[in-house]
């Protein structure tokens, strides 16, 4: 028997976010329209985003941070099999411990790294160059969450663990930056990354139905299916918002 696919990895997701390659070129195209010669990637994952940008901006120098080595190791060899890893250097860390300032900065799902979405963009307005840009993805409301439907999201959700799009925009405005587009993740966009995330681990189980690991990853996997859609599908959202800083 063969061993299962590790469960959460992202192998057949392109970004570990509810992102379309449309919409990731569109972003990526407007972060190169500013022409950065630096660009930083806090919690990069497996630094697709990154990547795609230097290649838009043959002439930028890139760095991605992230705490999750195997993302960090993907990322060093996507770097190498597109010749890129002359420009781009990929280090496993914190991201709150870089504080040069670039041209470009990425910060896609993981304002975490910084602490709430306030502390984030405060702290990346002090990361990003004036007349530089801040790309910046964050989880919001898309509608007030019911209380079942939070019952039935994360242990312990709660209406304070987001705001909707129109504050976390305030919020950034508050931070110094002026809104260049603000977009969100459509139900497609989710959709693909929900179950892109679990769709090799369910096709390995109707190949594996028994043997050691089956009953438990069937758990885990109810439990990621369940979560989505009776809790967060429709209602948690993801905005992205392209920012400048003035020059
Ligand atoms: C939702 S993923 C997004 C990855 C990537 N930005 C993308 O869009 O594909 C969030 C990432 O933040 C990383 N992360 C979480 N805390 C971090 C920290 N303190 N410093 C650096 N990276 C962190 C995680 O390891 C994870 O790879």
């Amino acid at each position: 028997m063969t061993e299962p696919p590790a469960l959460g990895a992202g192998d057949r997701l392109d970004f570990a976010n509810p992102l379309s390659a449309d919409r990731a070129d569109r972003m990526v195209a407007r972060l190169a329209a500013a022409r950065p010669s630096t660009v930083v990637d806090y919690g990069c994952g497996w630094g697709e985003l990154l990547l795609r940008v230097l290649d838009r901006c043959p002439r930028a120098r890139g760095t991605g941070l992230d705490v999750h080595g195997p993302d960090i190791e993907r990322a060093r060899r996507a770097a190498r099999d597109r010749g890129l890893d002359g420009r781009v250097e990929f280090v496993e860390g914190s991201a709150a411990d870089h504080r040069t300032p670039a041209d470009a900065v990425i910060s896609l799902g993981a304002y975490q790294a910084f602490g709430t979405t306030v502390e984030a963009l405060e702290a990346l307005a002090g990361r990003v160059k004036p007349g530089g840009r801040l790309l910046f993805g964050a989880e919001v409301w898309t509608v007030p969450p019911s209380p079942e439907r939070l019952a039935h999201m994360w242990a312990g959700a709660s209406t304070d663990d987001c705001v909707d799009l129109a504050t976390l925009a305030d919020q950034a405005v508050a931070a110094g930056f002026r809104l260049l587009r603000v977009e969100t993740a459509t139900l497609d966009e989710w959709d693909a990354f929900e179950f892109g995330l679990t769709e090799d681990v369910e096709e390995w189980l109707l190949a594996n139905p028994t043997g050691p690991h089956a009953a438990g990853l069937r758990s885990e996997l109810d439990g990621m299916h369940h979560r989505y859609l009776h809790g967060t599908r429709g209602v948690l959202g993801l905005a992205y918002l392209t920012l400048g800083r003035r020059g």
